[in-house]
């Protein structure tokens, strides 16, 4: 078993270069799918979310050639609908996506349920509403998703009844080569949102509005293939921004898209922080003290909700009363235990998250809950001087691309080690 070992209470100071954002990748990773031909990839994030979808895609008859660490080619000339493996696609939420591609490409598709980050319930009635508007018969048993159709999906209009990124992406992809046009309105307007549009379009897609809530998708009959760089992934950017605050350092960070992270800037200036903003860059210094502030988690350009548990490990560092109510999550909250382990005080009221801040905390050994849980209790461990190992880390490796290697450039003292697992040791007993 892996397990991270911080020795903190040190400023992060430096420079560290973004990946690819995770959550724009995969969208147009299961998008290639709907190109009977290559599709060069770049600035991939080397993520196992990335790895298990070049695995599923490879299942079903895809060829994929890594050119470099962070490029590849995507050959989705000779995949076959319904082949996806089942454990594979429950261990990602991401790999939802391959329902749309199938969909559109081949008018059926039959994927297992998805898996991803327990935040309770997380439902997908949106996208199968967007499947049968589409002309889908969708049917879900036996742990799968089934779409059928009479040959092909079906351009029509579908209002959201929620701001879903994944529904907006998942109908965005299969209306992609629909017959006739599709207006999807109450579209979720997130950056990823636009990256997986700019993708389809390069491929020969005719998608416009993406970024607004009302996207028109004029279906047509082929797409070919592409060579396309996915964006700077805002959310890394974000949890090193609030790491920077949070140890009282002043770290530039490279290669993000500032106006992707306006609400995450706006937020970490009250509490008192100066952010300075270059073209591909964003520099952060700590304030003299760390101020106390109130967030409520909102769809883009909202707050991140992705960016609320980094922010709750920030503000208990901040002296006084701070609020983070999450809105789109009802159970997004499990990290606040683990933050409780190493003294601090926090609760949760309703969808609220009270943070009585200022006490310093005290390392403890921690868990990831999850993939931003995990980096959150990374944040107050950096914060926080003495030595806080954090297990289940493989949470972290989900999302985040060599995150101890780029904290150690800023002189955090970060390792990855590798102890044996309990069973192991019992075994050796
Ligand atoms: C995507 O999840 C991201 N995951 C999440 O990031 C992110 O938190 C979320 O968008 C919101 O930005 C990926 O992109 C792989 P939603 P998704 O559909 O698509 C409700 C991370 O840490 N809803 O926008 O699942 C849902 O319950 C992960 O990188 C329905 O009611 O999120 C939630 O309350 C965690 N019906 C709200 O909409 C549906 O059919 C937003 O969910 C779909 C969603």
């Amino acid at each position: 078993m892996e397990k991270i070992i911080v020795n903190g209470g040190t400023p992060l100071f430096g420079q560290v270069e973004i990946s690819g954002f995770k959550n724009a990748a995969l969208p147009i990773i299961y998008a290639c799918v709907l190109v009977k031909g290559k599709c060069i990839l770049e600035n991939i994030p080397a993520i196992s979310d990335i790895t298990y979808s070049f695995e599923i895609l490879s299942g079903i008859g895809a060829k994929i050639r890594m050119i470099d660490k962070t490029t590849y080619e995507v050959d989705c000339t000779d995949v076959e609908p319904g082949k996806s493996e089942y454990d594979l696609v429950r261990k990602i939420r991401g790999s939802y996506y391959l329902l749309g591609a199938e969909f559109g490409r081949f008018g059926k598709a039959r994927v297992g349920f998805p898996g991803g980050c327990n935040f309770g319930v997380r439902p997908i009635d949106q996208h199968i509403k967007g499947f049968e508007a589409l002309g889908g018969r969708v049917s879900t048993e036996g742990g799968y998703i089934e779409i059928e159709s009479d040959g092909r999906a079906v351009g029509t209009n579908i209002f959201f009844d929620v701001s879903s990124v994944g529904a907006t992406l998942n109908i965005m992809i299969a209306a992609a080569t629909a017959e006739g046009t599709t207006i999807i309105e109450n579209a979720a307007r997130e950056p990823h949102i636009v990256d997986c549009a700019n993708f389809l379009n390069t491929c020969g897609a005719r998608i416009s509005g993406a970024g607004s809530d009302v996207i028109k998708i004029k279906g047509v009959s082929e797409l070919h293939g592409c060579t396309y760089a996915v964006i700077p992934d805002m959310i890394e950017a974000g949890s090193f921004m609030v790491a920077a605050v949070a140890t009282h350092g002043a770290v530039k960070i490279t290669n993000v898209i500032p106006k992707h992270l306006e609400s995450i800037s706006a937020k970490l200036e009250e509490t008192g922080a100066i952010i300075e903003e270059f073209d591909d860059a964003v520099m952060v210094t700590a304030g003299e003290k760390i101020r106390r502030t109130s967030v409520k988690t909102l769809p883009y350009p909202g707050f991140p909700t992705d960016m609320h548990p980094q922010m709750s490990a920030l503000l208990c560092h901040a002296e006084g009363t701070s609020y983070i109510n999450e809105s789109i999550f009802e159970n997004r909250f499990r990290y606040v235990e683990e933050l409780k382990r190493m003294g601090a005080k926090i609760k949760v009221d309703g969808r609220t998250v009270v943070i009585e801040g200022g006490a310093p905390l005290t390392p403890a050994p921690v868990i990831a809950t999850d993939l931003r849980g995990g980096i959150a209790v990374m944040i107050a461990a950096l914060a926080t001087p003495g030595k806080t190992e954090i297990s289940e880390i493989k949470l972290i490796d989900r999302g985040y691309d060599d995150i101890c290697g780029k904290l150690r450039q800023l002189g955090a003292d970060i390792v990855k080690v590798t102890v044996p697992d309990e069973d192991e040791e019992l075994k050796a007993n």
